[in-house]
C-alpha cells in the first residue's frame, strides 16, 4: 500500500469543504468535472431502464447493446471498424487505467507515461511493482508530446506506453503531424500503448485523433474513453476501454473479482447518451471555450502568472515561476486566503513544479469572482 499514490483533487475538495464548514466561503476550480447537469434525455433512459427492471447483474463485459453502441461510435471516429468482442465496459474510464495496468506490467516491467499528467498512471505502475519512466510535456511546444524524448526511453523493458490527449492537466492536445511520427516511429516494436482519450469531444481547435487509427498500431492500442466529461455523467460512474478481444476478456475477468459488472440500467442510459441527440455536448463544448477565454485572459492579467491557451480539456494550467512561490504554498494561500480552490501542478507529478491548475468546469460569474481575489491576493502578497 506504501507505493500506492492518490489523486489530490479528491484530498483538497475535502479541505475546501471543511473550510466551507467554518463559514469560508470558496470557488471550486479544483475538481475536474464539469457543473452540467446530465442531458435529460440520457436521465430518461435511466428511469425508463429502472421501470423495466434493468436493476440486476448483467455480464462482466458490459450489456452487448451497450458494447455494440461503444463500438459503432469508435469505430466512427477511428474510421475503421469495431467489434463489440474488443469493447469492456467499467465503472467509469478510471478502471481500464487500473485494469490494464494490473494486466500487462509485471513487476520491474518499464512503463512510460506523461508527466505532469493525470497522477493514477504513476500511482497504479508503482503499486504492481513496475518501473515507472515519465516524459515531459513542455510549455514551449504547447504541451505536446516531444515524440523523440519518448522513442530515446523506450528499452527492452519497456512494457507500457501512456499518453492522453486532450490532456490533463495541461490542455495540451496531440496534432496530427506529432501522431503521424509518433506511429510510425511505434510501428513493428509490439509496445502496447494506452490512450486515455476521456476529454475527446473537449477540443476547441482542430479535430481529436487517435494512435488507433494508424492500421499499424490498431492492434497495440488500448483506448480508454467515457461518459464522464463528454455527457457531464461523471456520478454515474461509467466508461469503457477498446482493445484486442484477448486482453479483453481478461480485463473482464478482472471485471468479474472486483465489480461483477457496470450497474445495468446506467448502461441503458450510455446506449441514449451515444446514439440520441449530441446537441447537448456541443452547447456544453462552447460554454467551456467562452469560460476557457475568461480565464486564460484574467490569469495573464495577474501578475506573476502566465497562461497559455489550453487547445482541449477544461483546465489552464498556468505558469506561475515568477511569483517565486512553490507551487504547493501559492496553491494553498490561494485557498486558505484568497478562497479560491487550485491545484498545484506537482499534484501532477514532480514536473508539475512551477505551474497551477484551473478546472474552467464553473460558471464564468464565479471565474470572474476567483480571478478578482486572486489578483487582490497577488496585490498585497507578491
Ligand atoms: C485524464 C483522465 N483520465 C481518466 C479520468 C477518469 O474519468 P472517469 O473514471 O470519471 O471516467 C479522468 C478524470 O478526471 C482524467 O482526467
Amino acid at each position: 500500500m506504501s507505493r500506492l499514490g492518490t489523486e489530490s483533487a479528491f484530498e483538497v475538495l475535502v479541505r475546501a469543504r471543511e473550510l466551507e464548514a467554518r463559514g469560508k466561503e470558496i470557488i471550486h476550480l479544483e475538481i475536474g468535472e464539469p457543473d452540467f447537469p446530465t442531458p435529460s434525455n440520457i436521465v430518461e433512459a435511466a428511469v425508463r431502464a429502472l421501470h423495466e427492471g434493468l436493476t440486476h447483474y448483467g455480464p462482466s463485459a458490459g450489456l452487448p447493446q451497450l458494447r455494440q453502441a461503444v463500438a459503432e461510435y469508435t469505430a466512427q471516429y477511428l474510421g475503421a471498424p469495431v467489434d463489440p468482442s474488443e469493447v469492456v465496459i467499467t465503472p467509469g474510464g478510471k478502471p481500464i487505467m487500473f485494469f490494464v495496468i494490473l494486466a500487462l506490467v509485471e513487476h520491474g516491467d518499464e512503463v512510460l507515461y506523461p508527466n505532469p499528467g493525470f497522477p493514477i498512471y504513476e500511482s497504479m505502475i508503482n503499486f504492481v511493482g513496475g518501473h515507472a519512466v515519465p516524459y515531459g510535456l513542455h510549455e514551449d511546444r504547447d504541451f505536446d508530446v516531444d515524440v523523440e524524448e519518448i522513442i530515446d526511453k523506450i528499452t527492452d523493458r519497456t512494457r507500457l506506453l501512456i499518453v492522453n490527449t486532450p490532456q490533463n492537466p495541461t490542455g495540451g492536445v496531440m496534432s496530427g503531424d506529432g501522431l503521424k511520427a509518433l506511429a510510425a516511429k511505434l510501428a513493428g516494436r509490439e509496445i502496447p500503448v494506452l490512450s486515455d482519450e476521456i476529454y475527446h469531444r473537449l477540443i476547441y481547435e482542430g479535430e481529436h485523433s487517435s494512435l488507433a487509427r494508424f492500421p499499424s498500431l490498431r492492434e497495440w492500442t488500448i483506448i480508454l474513453n467515457g461518459f464522464s466529461k463528454t455527457y457531464a455523467m461523471t456520478g454515474w460512474r461509467m466508461g469503457w476501454g477498446v482493445m484486442r478481444p484477448d486482453l479483453a476478456r481478461q480485463v473482464a475477468q478482472l471485471m468479474t473479482n472486483s465489480n461483477s459488472c457496470t450497474a445495468s440500467f446506467a448502461q441503458m442510459a450510455g446506449v441514449e447518451a451515444l446514439r440520441g441527440d449530441q446537441g447537448s455536448v456541443e452547447r456544453m463544448r462552447e460554454e467551456f471555450r467562452r469560460r476557457r477565454r475568461v480565464i486564460v485572459e484574467g490569469l495573464n492579467r495577474i501578475p506573476g502568472f502566465g497562461c497559455r491557451q489550453p487547445h482541449g480539456a477544461f483546465y489552464a494550467f498556468p505558469n506561475i515561476k515568477q511569483t517565486k512561490w512553490s507551487s504547493g504554498a501559492l496553491a494553498d494561500a490561494l485557498l486558505n486566503e484568497a478562497g479560491v480552490a487550485s491545484l498545484s501542478g506537482t499534484a501532477f507529478g514532480e514536473w508539475g513544479e512551477g505551474y497551477l491548475r484551473f478546472s474552467f468546469a464553473n460558471s464564468v460569474e464565479n471565474i470572474q469572482k476567483a480571478l478578482e481575489r486572486i489578483g487582490d491576493w497577488a496585490k498585497k502578497r507578491l
